[in-house]
């Protein structure tokens, strides 16, 4: 039994706070402070919940003073990609100078900072990157995940920074992710675009939260790559969803990026190599067909 230690995780209501809180529940003693800018948690039984807005530096610093917790998962952060081209300011502030707040108030006594980070920071002309690949990020929302990295690193707080992409997962009330919005779309027979020249590794929420709670058991600092464990493209992830949930495949056209005019550009290719996740935190992450499957189940269907 891994002694109990008190975390205090923002981001709470949201689809990976909402897994952790899941995880460290049912796998662990510890105790968690939850937080998010709502009033209420969308779940804490059997834990406090308190509502904060983490750009709002006195506020950050009362808390981790009241709550003296050991460590403090950051997964709130400002998601949406193209939001952050024109809410430059305000993507920055909960991105960036958020998790400097963070820093401030750990020195007070001393907590761990766990922070979650993306393969934004990457340009996705290689893909195969570790956790020394050098970042070159190409949207604002990139470029401000790498600046909170780079604000953690350079602080000399005890810190750990996981990197992760393409997070799919149920939760209540939560953000529609792209696995949820084809379920959706596609039960409604809705003929949905997908882009065939997008490549990544697919992760389900639960391996995500289960390596984070490894990191907390092993005491484990630096940054981890963490993703599912199958490298396919948007297009590939979309019809083995319609098949594993039984929907028409028929209804998924294949389009390429440059027809979605996004208002950020994207990492082409984005793989990461995780085994340094997989031999210091001794995780397996799923593949793509696995964790369909888990999230079906997750959904009762
Ligand atoms: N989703 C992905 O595909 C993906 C990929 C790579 C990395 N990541 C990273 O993984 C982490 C978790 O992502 P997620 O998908 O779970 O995000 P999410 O579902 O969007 O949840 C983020 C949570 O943070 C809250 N939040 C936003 N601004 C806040 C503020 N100023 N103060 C306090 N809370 C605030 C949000 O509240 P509101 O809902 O009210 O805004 C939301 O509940 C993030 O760091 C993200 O950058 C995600």
């Amino acid at each position: 039994m891994k002694e109990p230690k008190k975390i205090f995780l923002t981001g709470a209501n949201g689809l990976l706070g909402q897994k952790v809180i899941e995880v460290f529940r049912n796998e662990s003693e510890h105790k968690l402070i939850l937080s998010d800018l709502h009033d209420k948690a969308e779940d804490s039984r059997g834990f406090d919940y308190f509502q904060m807005d983490i750009t709002k530096k006195e506020d950050v610093k009362e808390a981790v003073k009241k709550f003296n917790p050991q460590i403090i998962i950051n997964t709130a952060a400002y998601t949406n990609v193209d939001g952050c081209e024109t809410e430059r300011e305000l993507s920055w502030r909960v991105n960036v100078d958020a998790v400097k707040n963070f820093i401030i108030a750990s020195r007070i006594n001393s907590s761990k900072v766990i922070h979650i980070s993306t393969d934004y920071v990457f340009d996705g002309r290689t893909g195969n990157y570790d956790e020394n690949s050098k970042p070159n990020p190409l949207s604002y929302y990139g470029k401000s995940k790498l600046a909170s990295e780079n604000a953690l690193i350079t602080s000399g707080i005890n810190c750990s920074i996981v990197r992760t992409m393409i997070l799919y997962g149920s939760g209540k009330n939560i953000r529609p992710n792209f696995a949820l919005w084809l379920i959706d779309s596609l039960e409604k027979r809705l003929l949905v675009k997908i882009v065939d020249d997008q490549f990544g590794m697919p992760t389900i929420s639960d391996d995500l939260a289960w390596g984070i709670l490894k990191i907390v058991d092993l005491d484990k600092s630096g940054i981890y790559h963490i993703c599912g464990s199958e490298y396919l493209s948007r297009y590939e992830f979309a019809v083995r969803l319609a098949n594993i949930f039984g929907f028409d495949e028929n209804l998924i056209m294949p389009i390429k990026t440059s027809d979605l005019n996004q208002a950020a550009a994207r990492p082409m290719n984005s793989s990461f190599i995780l085994l340094k996740a997989e031999t210091d935190l001794n995780i397996k992450p799923l593949n793509v067909t696995d964790g369909l499957y888990l999230l079906k189940s997750l959904l009762g269907l």
